[in-house]
């Protein structure tokens, strides 16, 4: 059976980027894969964080994805399992300065004040290698943004292989979904749907109510030209493709479908049915995370078993890495 290592950054309520990017591809693999889904709070630390909010979000997004179906037995979080910082030290010695420079989500994420950033945010993609290769898995279901970084979490694996000598890590295969691999924002369709967004009005969150999600809908930007019929007419047009491509995913059918369906209508047609279509899958997984919020001590204890077989099949590994390595 494959092994399947996939995270979440426990910053803030998983969106719906995440949810058709990720979450959704996880469910449907744990049932044919040998999966671990983790909540990085590692990588949580790579822009200013608060504790308290830290600890809040981890149990949040634990509730979040329990109630999308992830299988508790296969989650935990990053900080509980040593091998992450291990493997990622031996890593951060590994991979090359110039490799990390061409590494376009951190000139996105540090912008032009690149000295103020942490060393964290510049290093984050050697340890997202290593919590992938620390359990030698080969398959990571991901959104289209983290493309270059498993690039880079193979070149890591090659050279490790190369300077010691020995076919260690295996390969690794990104699994990106064909239909919205990058959900965009709602309000600007230019930028991708981020948790790190400061605007709450940008994502549809995975414990929104009803009357939040179609509130959002209405108020996503749009243009004045009614649907076309064809994908050509979309051209210049990044918002209502957005909306198309959601739609498309959350119902299964090809973007061609959804623009026949729809041809010629305007955008508050369009929208309702957008609305009813997210409400009626999104809604039992809001009301379902409620639920689960209630109860923080049934959380942390489904944090504390996945953990333990984090440890379990992530120890033999990075132990004999670090034999490899010479301590
Ligand atoms: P964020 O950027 O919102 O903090 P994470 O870095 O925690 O999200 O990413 C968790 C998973 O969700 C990753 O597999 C990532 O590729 C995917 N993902 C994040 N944003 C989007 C998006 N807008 N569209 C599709 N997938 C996304
Ligand atoms: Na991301």
């Amino acid at each position: 059976m494959q092994r399947v290592f996939s995270g979440i950054q426990p910053t803030g309520i998983p969106h719906l980027g995440n949810y058709l990017g990720a979450i959704r591809n996880w469910v449907t693999l744990q049932k044919d894969h040998d999966c671990l889904f983790c909540l990085v709070d590692m990588h949580s630390l790579t822009m200013p964080w608060s504790p308290e909010a830290l600890r809040e979000q981890t149990l949040a997004s634990t509730a979040c994805l329990l109630a999308s179906g992830i299988d508790p037995t296969r989650l935990y979080n990053q900080s509980a399992v040593s091998a992450h910082a291990r493997l990622g030290w031996i890593f951060n010695c590994v991979s090359r300065l110039g490799w990390l420079n061409r590494m376009t989500q951190f000139k996105d994420k540090a912008g032009k004040n690149r000295e103020n950033h942490s060393a964290g945010l510049y290093v984050y993609p050697n340890l997202m290698a290593a919590d992938i290769l620390a359990f030698h898995a080969t398959r990571v279901p991901v959104g289209d943004d983290q493309r270059q970084h498993l690039e880079l979490a193979n070149d890591i694996a090659q050279k490790f292989n190369h300077d010691m000598g020995v076919e260690f890590f295996p390969l690794i295969e990104p699994l990106i979904p064909p239909h919205a691999a990058r959900v965009m924002s709602l309000r600007d369709g230019s930028k991708k749907m981020s948790k790190s967004d400061p605007s709450a009005q940008s994502r549809i969150i995975l414990n929104d109510t009803a009357d939040e999600i179609a509130q959002k809908i209405r108020k996503a930007r749009t243009d004045a030209e009614p649907l076309p019929s064809e994908e050509a007419g979309l051209e210049g047009r990044p918002e209502a493709r957005n909306l198309l491509t959601i739609y498309a995913a959350m119902s299964n059918k090809t973007l061609a479908d959804v623009l026949t369906q729809f041809a010629g209508q305007g955008f508050g047609t369009f929208k309702q049915a957008l609305a009813d279509l997210l409400v009626e899958t999104l809604a039992p997984v809001a009301d379902e995370t409620r639920r689960l919020m209630d109860d923080k001590a049934h959380l942390m204890q489904v944090l504390r078993q996945g953990a333990e077989r984090a440890r379990a099949v992530s120890e033999p590994i990075v132990s004999e890495a670090e034999k490899l390595v010479g301590f």
